[in-house]
Formats: C-alpha cells, sequence, structure tokens
C-alpha cells in the first residue's frame, strides 16, 4: 500500500513555502490560486507556512465525474474574483496527472496577462502525463496509483484523511 505520511507532508509543504518565500520575496503582488476543490488543504497548509503576503483565491473546474479517469473535458464551474493582470501568479494544484486540467488552466490564466505564472502541485503522476506540462514546485513524484486523502478524492470521499494513500480495489469496485 502506498502512503504518504503526515510528517512528510508536513515537512515537503514548508519545504516548498520556503522555496516561494525566497523566489517571491521582492514581488510586488502574489496570487495563489488553488484548484478545488482538491488542493483546499494543501493551499491552506502552504500559505500558513509562508514567509510573503499574498492573496488567495480559488478557481473550480471539472474533468473527471465519478470514475477515476479523466473525460479530457474540462469546464469552469467557478471563475477567480480577483483581477490577476500584472501580478505574480502560482496555481496550486492537488495532483498533475495527465495534464489537462492544469494545461487548460494555465492557458486561461496566461491570456489574462499577469506578471508571471507558475505551478505548483503536491503530488506528480508523471508517467501519466498526456500534454506537454511541467510543474514549477512539486512535492512528491507518485507511481501510477489512484490516491486520496489530504484534499484528493474518489467519488468526494476520503478527502479528510491528513495523509495520502493508494485506494484499495475493494474500496472502489462496486
Ligand atoms: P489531469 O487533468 O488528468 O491532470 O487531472 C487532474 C485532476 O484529476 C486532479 O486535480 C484531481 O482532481 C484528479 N486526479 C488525478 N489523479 C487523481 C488521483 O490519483 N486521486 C484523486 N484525484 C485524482
Ligand atoms: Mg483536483
Amino acid at each position: 500500500m502506498f502512503i504518504i505520511s503526515e510528517q512528510e507532508i508536513k515537512e515537503k509543504v514548508k519545504e516548498i513555502a520556503q522555496r516561494i518565500s525566497e523566489d517571491y520575496k521582492d514581488s510586488k503582488e502574489l496570487v495563489l490560486i488553488g484548484v478545488l476543490k482538491g488542493a483546499f488543504i494543501f493551499l491552506a497548509d502552504l500559505v500558513r507556512e509562508l514567509k510573503v503576503n499574498c492573496e488567495i483565491d480559488f478557481i473550480k473546474v471539472s474533468s473527471y465525474g465519478k470514475s477515476t479517469e479523466s473525460s479530457g473535458i474540462v469546464r469552469i464551474e467557478l471563475d477567480t474574483s480577483i483581477d490577476i493582470a500584472n501580478k505574480d501568479v502560482i496555481i496550486v494544484e492537488d495532483i498533475l496527472d495527465t495534464g489537462l486540467t492544469l494545461k487548460y488552466i494555465k492557458e486561461l490564466f496566461l491570456a489574462r496577462n499577469p506578471k508571471s505564472l507558475k505551478i505548483a502541485v503536491l503530488l506528480d503522476k508523471i508517467e501519466r502525463r498526456k500534454v506537454d506540462i511541467k510543474a514549477d514546485y512539486v512535492g512528491f513524484v507518485v507511481p501510477d496509483k489512484f490516491l486520496v486523502g489530504y484534499g484528493l478524492d474518489f467519488a468526494e470521499k476520503f478527502r479528510y484523511l491528513p495523509y495520502v494513500r493508494e485506494l484499495s480495489k475493494t474500496e472502489y469496485s462496486p
């Protein structure tokens, strides 16, 4: 059973926050945009370790439905409310899988003329990538297994777990 413990996540989040704090220490306007719902815990923990001021916003997109396979269709369910033009933006996402979702969001935000745009993900399933996209801050490179916890769900369940673990076969077969 693949597991990333609460302690390992905590240390990694702190490490990423330190890097962001250093990289953006001279930034005038930093905006972190969490991708709902999966990134809500990562974003909440991340900003509390930052040493730089930032604005926080969210975007909600859907691409998954209830199955464990990406549909490839990305739809905006809730857009940001902060104007990101001329600001330093970091998109915060739980997991980079096929990359379809983040590629779509990245292009959407680039069209709004931010000063800079980077991506932070807690988990990266590199093997599954279908489109060319890379995250600038990556917590853990993970195997091609369906993962839940720390914000990640299976049919809306398991987000509450303070750690990340593999979903077992008995949990997703009816
Ligand atoms: P992508 O568009 O295929 O990169 O999918 C990204 C989205 O799919 C993430 O934001 C997650 O919501 C979801 N996702 C991908 N892999 C997993 C997983 O292992 N567990 C839970 N959700 C996942
Ligand atoms: Mg998500």
